[in-house]
């Protein structure tokens, strides 16, 4: 059984001859979790392909490096049509997820722009955003992501010059790619939710310290109020009233205020 299935699929492989895209055991990666933004609510940041699609069919020159864009159900679609004739123009971003494709080609890109590093920079990482096209106003231009979606990607080279099966090399598909959702909790990285708590427990000890500071104006008040009315005895609360009867009676004296009348 096992050897009969061998068999089948060999027969597959010689009958559909050069026309299968070469395989290249590459996946596109995404940038590592220590760079801010890798994956967004619309975008996605990767690596340039540098260096990977040197060693196949080193004649087409003029090939281009296509980045494919598939949901769940577009990478079946596109491995069902690989072996055939595909024009990027019909495979674009504005019809991908309306229609029957479910996948789009973007970021046309020859293929000598990811030769291999001649100097190699350490630490210096070229990337790819998809998603990072806005306004989208070219022909399969690199629009934004639908929030939340799940997708995976690869590139293709792809030789514009033919019109029998044109897709001559294609990298493996990434894992599902999820991109973040506006309602997602876990799209609050630990930082802001740490920076919440301190917004509360700021405001928290700034009520405190507004109450302490209520607190010891009302003490002083009360303190220097004791001192004007001059007095050692502090049970006499009818000392408000012979204190105002006494400041009446001053203003009495006072030759300004009083009325003729009053003479
Ligand atoms: C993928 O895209 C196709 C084509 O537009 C669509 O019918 C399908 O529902 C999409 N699948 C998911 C999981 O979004
Ligand atoms: C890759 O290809 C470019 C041109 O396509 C060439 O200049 C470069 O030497 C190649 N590098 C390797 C390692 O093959």
């Amino acid at each position: 059984m096992n050897r009969l299935f061998r068999v089948v699929l060999l027969c597959a492989v010689c009958g559909v001859g050069s026309s299968v895209p070469t395989p290249i055991s590459y996946v596109p990666e995404v940038l590592s979790s220590t760079v801010l933004g890798r994956i967004t609510q619309t975008t996605v940041a990767l690596e340039q392909p540098l260096c990977v699609f040197n060693s196949s069919d080193t004649g087409c020159v003029n090939c281009d490096v296509w980045l494919l864009v598939a949901n769940s159900s577009g990478v079946a679609r596109f491995n069902s049509i690989k072996n055939e004739f595909v024009d990027p123009s019909s495979l674009m971003y504005q019809d991908a997820f309306s229609g029957s494709n479910g996948f789009y080609l973007t970021v046309k890109t020859k293929r000598n722009v990811y030769s291999c590093p001649a100097t190699a920079i350490p630490g210096q990482i070229l990337t790819l955003r998809v998603g990072a096209e806005v306004p989208c106003t070219t022909p399969n231009c690199n629009a934004p992501l639908p929030t939340g979606g799940t997708f995976r990607m690869k590139y293709i080279l792809i030789n514009p010059d033919i019109k029998t099966p044109n897709i001559v090399a294609e990298t493996e598909f990434t894992d599902e790619i999820m991109l973040k959702s506006a309602t997602d909790p876990n799209t609050i990285v630990p930082f802001s939710r740490r920076t919440g708590g301190m917004v509360v427990i700021t405001t928290i000890l700034s009520i405190l310290l507004f109450l302490l500071l209520a607190m010891f104006v009302a003490m002083l008040a009360v303190v220097c109020c004791k001192k004007s009315m001059s007095s050692d005895f502090p049970e006499h609360i009818t000392r408000f009233d012979s204190l105002r009867r006494y400041n009446t009676h001053s203003l009495q004296k006072n030759p300004g205020i009083i009325s003729p009348k009053g003479m």
